[in-house]
């Protein structure tokens, strides 16, 4: 049977015009966003994005991360999942809460290899496997260290500082001791070998310390000549458990000062977050 000419007509014009239709949603549709150049398959930041990031870091700090931008958000992948008490910034300007109590206290009297200056000191359990592992390869070296000073709560500081200002003056006191909240003490990661006092700085377990603490995620806090930055004198005997990836992202990207780390984490790492991948 024919279709009348009029009717194939109207079946031509209505598929031109359905086609014409189509080609015109098309041309309204977005188009797909070209692929970002993400650096690091955890992140969605552009190498633009860690410029910007790193804008206001020291030039030889920025320099290192823009030379090896993989390797640095590798590390700062693994360093944003590390406990609090391992990377929050606690020093001059910030602090931790009165009641701020690290997670699952552990008293050194429990490990009866380790030699201690006192029978109340005590450390997170988590970073105890840490402290025995440095303490026996000080040990295989000949090194006995001993364990002065720990953990130490809020009230204890609060009392450690009001004795340091009778003795020396506030303004002499604040060189040497923390006031109570900003002590790195009260996060149950910080060893204070013995003696404390300038002279452990020449002896054999320093040297030691700075030879090896790192490889055990132990950093020193207050390094010789950098009261200017950390805000304190040098503390030979003070170190802070900072965890392997901490350590390798201070000494390989922020000029080996534990301070310059935290700082860029604490700076940056609402911003890291948000562009690691599956964190909305
Ligand atoms: N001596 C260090 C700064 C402290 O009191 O935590
Ligand atoms: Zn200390």
């Amino acid at each position: 049977m024919h279709l009348p000419n009029k009717l194939l007509l109207l079946l031509l014009m209505l598929l031109a015009g359905a086609v014409g239709c189509e080609s015109a949603d098309r041309s309204t549709e977005v188009e797909p966003a070209a692929p970002a150049e993400y650096i690091h398959p955890s992140f969605t930041l552009t190498i633009e994005d860690l410029h910007g990031i790193t804008a206001d870091i020291r030039p030889p700090q920025r320099e290192a991360i823009l030379q090896r931008p993989q390797v640095f958000l590798d590390l700062v992948d693994r360093a944003l999942d590390l406990p609090f008490e391992y990377t929050v910034l606690v020093d001059k300007e910030y602090g931790l809460a009165a009641d701020f109590v690290p997670a699952g206290l552990v008293s050194l009297n429990e490990y009866p290899t380790l030699k201690t200056a006192r029978n109340d000191l005590s450390l997170m359990a988590a970073v105890m496997p840490k402290v025995l592992a440095l303490d026996e390869a000080a040990r295989q070296d000949g090194i006995e260290l001993v364990y002065a000073s720990t953990y130490r709560s809020y009230r204890y500081q609060q009392g450690l500082f009001a004795t340091w200002v009778e003795r020396l003056g506030q303004e002499q006191a604040e060189r040497v001791s923390a006031r109570p909240g900003h002590s790195q003490h009260q996060l149950g990661t910080v060893i204070d070998f013995s003696p404390i006092s300038q002279v452990f700085s020449g002896t054999q377990d320093y040297a030691w310390l700075k030879a090896n603490a790192h490889r055990f995620g132990f950093s020193l806090s207050y390094p010789y000549g950098k009261e200017d930055i950390t805000g304190y004198d040098y503390e030979s005997w003070h170190w802070r458990y900072i965890g392997h990836d901490g350590v390798r992202l201070q000494r390989e990207f922020f000029e080996d000062l534990q301070q310059w780390y935290l700082e860029f984490l604490h700076y940056n790492r609402e911003r890291l977050e948000q562009a690691r991948r599956g964190s909305q």
